[in-house]
């Protein structure tokens, strides 16, 4: 493909999520650093990191998931956006990114079932349903009606503090297995109260957090929720239901759906491992389709791209509408001025090697050297 070809290639237009514009498709999806401080603190070598993604060309970048409440921390060293205190780091976060012309998102999260009791002070993690969690060995303890509310309340303040921040937008992190997602799943929600016992019910808790979410942030601010599309248990989430809960979240006011998958138990898990060779590429690419079936608001397809073929046929095909990019750019920050200067794949090799955080002291290529 001539130079030319490719700089008027699908994944270079620029497009829109609710009022924000952005210069192409290519969304950094949201990617634990292991860069805060203890505490939760934005630190030198996280605006760093987001100084050179943004100068890396993605039309958008989402933070790593800033917790919302301390009871939700699934690892030391996250971002924290659950008090005022961490909103002078917050503001020189979105600072860095838009001084090197870029847009962020905050994510915001709450790890739930999936904390391990030794990074939340051995309390016992919060969940919709006392259903055993294999990948950290222990039962979590059932969330009381009050706790829930709370809970609502603590993602909506996160979000104005991000808004405050200078945020050009928030992604609600309702996917993977933790609180919100856990919430959605008839796996791990077995209530029959408000908040579970039928789909409607299951899905009142996102559909509460966006409520108030919008309240917090107004209607001109725009708001993503990152579901899966399949949770890969038995019981879990499936594409159908999981494209349904999806239509649920447009309407309770989400500018965009990001699609994944998977969890921390799950098999296939999030970060599929051989890609490119035996692997297909994209593995999110038919509940993208179904996903845009039912959506009016752009679909973020995320999962296992790695080739700019790959990423246009997936678009060209209705498939998605951004394509998120989470291991290609912990490999290649740069990749998206790669991809316009006519690279045509990513070097990540899937190896996840990038992953184990409890071996590595910040999140790194370890492979591609
Ligand atoms: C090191 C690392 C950290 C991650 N942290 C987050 C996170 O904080 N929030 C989230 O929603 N997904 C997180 N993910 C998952 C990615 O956003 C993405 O869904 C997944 O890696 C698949 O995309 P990929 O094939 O482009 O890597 C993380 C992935 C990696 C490799």
């Amino acid at each position: 493909m001539s130079t030319e070809a490719l700089r008027k290639s699908r994944l270079f237009e620029g497009t829109g999520i609710a009022g924000l514009r952005l210069k192409n498709r290519i969304v950094r999806a949201a990617t634990f650093e292991k860069l805060a401080d203890e505490n939760g603190a934005v630190t030198p070598e996280l605006l760093d990191l987001y100084g050179e993604l943004a100068e890396g060309g993605s039309g958008l970048i989402i933070t790593g998931g800033a917790l919302v409440h301390p009871t939700g921390r699934t690892l030391r060293q996250m971002v924290s956006a659950h008090a005022d205190s961490f909103s002078g780091g917050l503001k020189r976060l979105a600072d860095t990114v838009h001084e090197a012309g870029g847009l962020v998102a905050l994510q915001l999260t709450h790890g739930g079932r999936h904390c391990p009791l030794k990074v939340i002070n051995f309390e016992t993690p919060l969940a919709p349903s006392e259903v055993h969690d294999t990948s950290t060995d222990t039962t979590p303890r059932a969330m009381t009606d009050a706790e829930v509310w709370e809970m609502v309340d603590a993602f909506a303040s996160a979000a104005f503090r991000g808004r405050a921040a200078g945020f050009d937008a928030v992604e609600l992190h309702a996917a993977h297995g933790y609180l919100v997602s856990s919430f959605l799943s008839p796996r791990t929600n077995l209530r029959d109260d408000y908040w579970g016992g039928d789909e409607e019910r299951r899905s009142h808790f996102s559909e509460e957090i966006l409520k108030s979410i919008r309240q917090e942030v107004g209607r001109d601010f725009s708001v993503i929720v990152k579901l899966n599309a399949e949770d890969h248990m038995p019981g879990g989430i499936a594409p159908e239901e999981a494209a349904r809960i999806a239509w649920k979240m447009e309407l309770a006011g989400a500018d965009a759906i990001e699609v994944t998958g998977g969890t921390r138990e799950s098999d296939p898990p999030t970060l599929r491992k051989k890609i490119q060779g035996d692997g297909p590429e994209g593995y999110y690419r038919s509940a993208g389709r179904l996903f845009k079936q039912k959506l009016t608001v752009p679909v973020i397809l995320t999962g296992g791209f790695r080739t700019r073929a790959a990423m246009e046929d997936a678009l060209v095909a209705g498939e998605a509408d951004l394509i998120g990019l989470s291991r290609p750019l912990i490999c290649e920050p740069d990749l998206p001025r790669l991809f316009f200067d006519c690279a045509e794949s990513s070097d990540c090799t899937s190896c996840n090697k990038c992953a184990r955080f409890s071996r590595i002291d910040s999140v790194r290529c370890l492979e591609s050297f």
